[in-house]
């Protein structure tokens, strides 16, 4: 028992800068026990943290800057956007807030099958970028998950626009699926051991 104690006092502490909790389970399905990651609400941090640039590095930067220079500690925060070719990279950055300040995830969705509807070129991709402050140092991470939006939503799990997204090599969308048969194609998951490589390899 004294042994597992040590060991859990010596895991790599990280503040995961998200309120979003389909992320947290995601990445917490990835990073096992290997360190020890903190949600905010864990690290009673109730916040907003705002998303107001035009790129999807700058987003994470601000979050994990935020949360850094509210605590001092190691952070690491993620933003991620839906691409779709057909509609020249949009929603991209926006994509929380596509149809609106609600973020509304059915609303979202709505609007980006109205704008697909006639389109046959339905390929999309979703990018994650992972941002680490650690040791007052910051790293970035990029993940990307290349698919297609079908034209009727399907599945109910997940989050956002899982339910109209099929990536390449499957036929489920994502909403079908479970979280670790998301994480075998996910753009989250593969920022995700990225960020993991790294961390193993300061450790080392
Ligand atoms: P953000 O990274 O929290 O700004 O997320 C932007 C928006 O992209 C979210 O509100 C979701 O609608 C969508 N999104 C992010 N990650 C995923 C995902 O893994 N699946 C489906 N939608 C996602």
């Amino acid at each position: 028992m004294e042994n597992q104690n040590n060991q859990l006092n010596q895991r790599l502490r990280l503040i995961f800068a998200t309120n979003n909790q389909h992320k947290v389970d995601e990445i917490k399905v990835v990073i096992g026990d290997q360190f020890n990651v903190v949600t905010l609400k864990d690290a009673g941090i109730d916040i907003d943290i705002p998303e107001p640039h035009d790129t999807l590095e700058a987003n994470a930067t601000e979050k994990s800057t935020t949360i850094h220079r509210l605590t001092g500690d190691n952070v690491f925060s993620e933003d991620t956007g839906l691409e779709v070719a057909a509609l020249n990279g949009e929603p991209g950055v926006k994509s929380a807030r596509y149809a609106g300040e609600g973020r509304d995830f059915q609303a979202n969705i709505d609007k980006l099958l109205a704008n697909l509807e006639g389109i046959v070129d339905r390929k999309a991709q979703f990018r994650a970028v992972i941002s680490l402050i650690l040791n007052n140092q910051e790293y970035l991470f990029e993940g990307i998950c290349g698919g297609e939006i079908i034209t009727q939503q399907k599945g109910l799990k997940g989050f956002g626009y899982d339910p109209v997204f099929v990536p390449i090599g499957s036929d489920k969308t994502f909403a079908e699926m479970t979280i670790e048969e998301k994480n075998q194609f996910s753009h989250r998951k593969k920022a995700t051991d990225k960020l993991i490589a790294f961390l193993k390899s300061q450790q080392s």
